[in-house]
């Protein structure tokens, strides 16, 4: 089982996730049908250039497709405004025309920013991702979210705008660092949480074979994922109502990223990781769990190695007062009140703005202790 392939149906179209190893040697393949020339535009990131640049370019020369290649340092502080004038002026001197084709080759901030690119030039272009990080494979190049970071908050002005095809490469996440991989982890182990029991239980018994780069695993790991995602994408792709389930442990471990200045010392998946710990135990509060699926879940993510409490320097300069507030700057909060992803069991979540006050300052606070 080297490959699966999953069809996405939007209301624009079709397009397919190809989910394997070595999948990008039939890039050229894949790519043949959307090319109206003989050439594509390449964004990709400056670190996935320099360990993996041969791997696409290579199959792209042997089937004479000329590339127009567009390296930029990715770090999530140029996920903004001007890296997007850069990128498109560059395209534009080097001659795109509307019926050329934007490959975004690189993990989240690639691939956000080059989709918003691809929607905006020339009034929009072809595009396609090829993900190489692990949150990118099962998250971000899912679902036709685009968008750069702003002064006022992250991701705030973007589009929605699918991928002709999204190819993924378990090859690339062998150069991935391990808390990369982690933080990727702690997405996939929210779609078991919110809506699919059974991958969970899977997870549980396997996540250390997906984390350990274990070929097969991490491929089912990886489809399950877009899969999920993709059911609830389809369902509302501007997130008016179910999406918003796709945002398990986000809302606190958004006020957590947002306190900690967003500083490297606890990334993206690692605050998801603690968000998901405190809405389990808030769920568990609400009489939905019981202790011991709570401890279950808990103990998942320590034994995959993903962080389940705030570290002390974080609690000591943290009140209360200051990380609720946090969590009403989250743009998903409406009129003031906080919306909560809970879970009624374990793989069923669900959206509340009931809740006792007491109850989620009491979870606050022993997370803080
Ligand atoms: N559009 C969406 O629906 C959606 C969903 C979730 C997250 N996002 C966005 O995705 C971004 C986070 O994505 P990410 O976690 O992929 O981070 P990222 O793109 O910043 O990549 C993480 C780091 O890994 C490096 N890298 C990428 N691929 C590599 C590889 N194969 N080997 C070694 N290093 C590699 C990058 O250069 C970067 O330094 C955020 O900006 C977030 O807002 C978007
Ligand atoms: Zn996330």
């Amino acid at each position: 089982m080297n490959k699966k392939i999953l069809k996405i149906r939007t209301p624009k179209g079709q397009y397919s996730i190809i989910v394997g190893h070595n999948t990008i040697n039939d890039t050229a393949k894949y790519l043949k049908p959307l090319l109206n020339n003989n050439r594509v535009f390449i964004v990709a990131s400056k670190k996935v250039i320099k360990f993996h640049k041969s791997k696409l370019l290579k199959v792209l020369d042997n089937n004479n497709i000329e590339t127009v290649l567009v390296v930029i340092d990715d770090s999530e502080k140029k996920k903004n405004f001007n890296t997007i004038s850069i990128i498109s002026n560059t395209l534009l001197k080097k001659g795109i025309d509307r019926n050329d084709l934007l490959i975004a080759f690189g993990g989240g901030v690639i691939g956000d920013i080059t989709g918003f690119v691809s929607s905006i030039i020339l009034r929009g272009i072809k595009f396609v991702q090829i993900p190489t990080t692990l949150l990118a494979q099962v998250d971000s190049s899912v679902g036709g979210k685009t968008g750069v970071n702003t002064l006022h908050g992250k991701n705030l002005i973007g589009t929605f705008f699918q991928p002709q095809i999204v190819i993924i490469d378990t090859i690339f996440l062998s150069s991935l660092p391990k808390r990369e991989l982690l933080s990727g982890y702690a997405e996939i182990i929210k779609y078991g949480l919110i809506m699919d029991y059974s991958f969970y239980k899977w997870l549980v018994k396997n996540g250390n074979k997906v984390i350990s780069l274990n070929r097969e695993f991490l491929i089912k790991s990886i489809y399950n994922s877009c899969k999920n995602k993709a059911k609830i994408v389809n369902k509302d792709e501007k997130e008016k109502n179910i999406r918003a389930l796709l945002n398990l442990g986000h809302t606190f471990g958004h006020a957590i990223e947002s306190i900690n200045q967003y500083k490297k010392n606890i990334n993206h998946g690692e605050a998801v990781s603690i968000g998901i710990v405190f809405a389990l135990k808030l769920s568990q509060e609400l009489k939905h769990l019981d202790n011991k699926k709570v401890d279950n879940a808990i103990k998942h993510l320590k034994d995959i190695g993903l962080p389940t409490s705030l570290p002390k320097s974080f609690k000591k300069n943290t009140t209360l007062k200051k990380f609720v507030l946090a969590m009403k700057k989250d743009k998903k909060v409406k009129r003031g009140k906080i919306n909560l992803i809970l879970l009624k069991k374990i793989g069923k979540a669900f959206i509340t703005n009931k809740f006792p006050e007491e109850k989620l300052n009491k979870v606050i606070l022993s997370q803080l202790k």
